[in-house]
């Protein structure tokens, strides 16, 4: 069992560098599967997912060599079609191999990766998506079966922007018989990111960047070499900290066009940014005042910053509404934020937040990945020791978090605690 301990109290300042995305990483190194040969990617993150990633890979018939943040990744001829639940019920993004699967192998055998803290999230959009396109599915022994004789294009709508199911409808499309046509599709920048991979693989995709994505089947995509986008998360983490900690953050590596909502709601708080040769700067002299977020698709709010977003109102002056419009079990981490003498009470997807001048240091634990974080940052800004469990879920997603809040002037160490092993 490993812990954060955080001391609070330390105004946060010096400079970070933002590593590739997690939501990112996963999803190029699915696409590779979509060429026989070797991909190369750099600017991979540090963290547990892409080595767990790597070994569904393996078990596909890649070899993946190097570590971050470069990797190797040789796909073979003729590849796998089982995704084992061992591994993608450690990673729910891993579901991502559908589409390559099927648009590779025929036909894709992939656990399902069941809920997790933030709420249940459903297959129905990837399911109905490649169905279009000619799959068919089975549901059996807790594995979503597909099969596909041969995919061809179609024009579909999205109920709802899922990411996750339009990277997996994108990387079954390019390799399918004719044109597709996806409205309403996610417009992230790590859907982006996977765009231009494909398409330095050969793959034709116009409407990049929109919520209409047309793509052109071709016969077959070669390898490439991909750079992963810098992850805005973890470049919106440290902005928020600075914030909260009336800090003064350069974040470098960062695309601060990622994040224009996110920094306009700190300028708001009374934060002052700044854009840089590469990346941003926050500083804030004085307590945040209070915000209100609601979070959105791209380019809203990001429902991965909304635990940020209730920290900093917890010790902010005055009192906002968040509301949570993406996944329902996100306000979980609300009662552990509750135990460090935050005021936040919410009603259904909403949480109403009065600013607490301090917060009080108590022993909390992470549910996820960014409530985590949240957790940690509250902890700076708390008297006394705030101590996080179940901190593995931080590390899914932020590559060597203690040093570098460390290196900004954070008292936080990590704690290994034997005896709860
Ligand atoms: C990805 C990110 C996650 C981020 C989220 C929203 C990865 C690995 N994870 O998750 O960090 O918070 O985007 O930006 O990239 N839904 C359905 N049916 C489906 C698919 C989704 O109802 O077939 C619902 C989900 O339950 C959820 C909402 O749509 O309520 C958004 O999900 P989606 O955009 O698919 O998120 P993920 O790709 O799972």
């Amino acid at each position: 069992m490993e812990t954060f301990e955080v001391t609070g109290g330390a105004r946060l300042a010096g400079d970070v560098t933002v590593t590739g995305a997690k939501n990112s990483v996963l999803k190029v190194m699915a696409a590779a599967l979509l060429a026989e040969g070797t991909t190369t990617l750099s600017r991979v993150p540090d963290i547990i997912d892409v080595p767990i990633m790597s070994e569904i890979l393996r078990e596909l018939g890649a070899e993946v060599t190097g570590h971050a943040p470069e990797v190797a990744i040789t796909v073979p001829a003729q590849i796998g079609h089982i995704a084992d639940y061992e591994h993608v019920r450690r990673i729910r993004g891993s579901v991502c191999v559908l589409g390559p699967l099927l648009a590779r192998a025929g036909r894709a055998k992939v656990a399902l990766p069941g809920g997790d803290a933030i709420g249940s999230r459903a297959l129905d959009l990837h399911v109905m998506g490649l169905e279009r396109l000619g799959a068919s599915f089975d549901n059996a022994h807790g594995y979503l079966i597909a099969e596909a004789a041969k995919l061809a294009g179609a024009q579909m709508s999205l109920d709802f922007p899922s990411v996750g199911a339009t990277e997996n409808i994108m990387m079954a499309a390019v390799l399918a018989e004719g044109s597709t046509v996806i409205d309403n599709a996610a417009r992230e920048p790590e859907i982006v990111d996977l765009c231009e991979m494909l398409i330095a693989m050969g793959a034709r995709i116009d409407g990049v960047g929109t919520s209409t994505l047309e793509i052109e089947g071709v016969e077959s995509l070669h390898p490439s070499h991909h750079d992963v986008v810098p992850d805005r998360i973890v470049a919106g983490t440290f902005a928020f900290a600075a914030a909260m900690t009336r800090g003064d953050i350069g974040v470098h590596g960062a695309r601060p066009e990622h994040l224009e909502l996110a920094l306009d709601k700190l300028v708001q708080a009374g934060a002052v940014v700044a854009q840089t040769d590469d990346g941003f700067r926050v500083r804030c002299d004085d307590r945040p005042r209070a915000v209100d977020f609601v979070t959105l698709p791209y380019p809203g709010f990001p429902t991965d910053l909304q635990p940020m977003a209730i920290a900093l109102n917890a010790i902010a002056d005055g009192a906002a509404f968040v509301t949570e419009n993406i996944f329902e079990g996100r306000f979980m981490f609300i009662d552990e934020l509750l135990r460090l003498g935050a005021d936040v009470r919410t009603d259904g997807h909403h949480a109403i937040v009065r600013g607490r001048e301090r917060l009080s240091g108590a022993p909390v634990r992470a549910t996820d990945i960014r409530a985590g974080a949240a957790l940690v940052l509250a902890g700076l800004v708390a008297d006394g020791v705030t101590s996080v469990a179940d901190v593995q879920h931080v590390d899914r997603g932020y590559q060597q978090f203690v040093e570098a809040l460390q290196g900004l002037g954070a008292t936080i160490v990590r704690r290994v605690d034997e005896t709860l092993i």
